[in-house]
């Protein structure tokens, strides 16, 4: 397998691992704000697994097979999975490192893309990493003391 189909499913598994933390999150945070990050992780899951489908079927337009299955996922994600119950405002900390790690992955890809002249492919990683710098911004508001 070439290096940037390898990438790319780098990006995808990792992608999944950050909308599986994000619904961790929804589920598990308490606090006084409670409300208000269930309803924020919510948002941003919701909105990263609207591109999961999409995303796969791009690996499979440049004619790689797409990884799916938790083994597959777990062995490629550069998110790292969410064991612990985290105090409110590490479990936002956590999400806005990965989302600025997420932003970086897409923006990294779109130029190995469109070198590739992938210029579909490539449109749809800018979607990404604009989606991701969203997040990025929500996240980082939530912190600001
Ligand atoms: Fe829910």
């Amino acid at each position: 397998m070439d290096k940037f189909t390898n990438q790319l499913k780098i990006a995808f598994a990792s992608q999944y691992a950050f909308a599986i933390k994000a619904q961790n999150y929804h589920w598990n945070v308490e606090g006084i704000d409670f409300y208000q990050k269930h309803k924020m992780f919510q948002k941003i899951y919701e909105e990263t697994y609207g591109a999961v489908d999409d995303f796969a079927e791009n690996i499979r337009k440049i004619k790689a097979y797409t990884p799916a299955s938790l083994y597959r996922f777990s062995a490629l994600a550069a998110i790292d999975d969410e064991v612990e119950i985290l105090e409110p405002q590490a479990m936002v900390a956590e999400l806005l490192s990965d989302a600025e790690k997420m932003q970086e992955i897409m923006k990294h890809l779109f130029v190995e893309a469109e070198a590739l002249g992938h210029h579909g492919l490539s449109n749809f990683l800018a979607d990404r990493q604009d989606a991701f710098a969203k997040h990025a911004w929500f996240l980082r508001s939530t912190l600001k003391a």
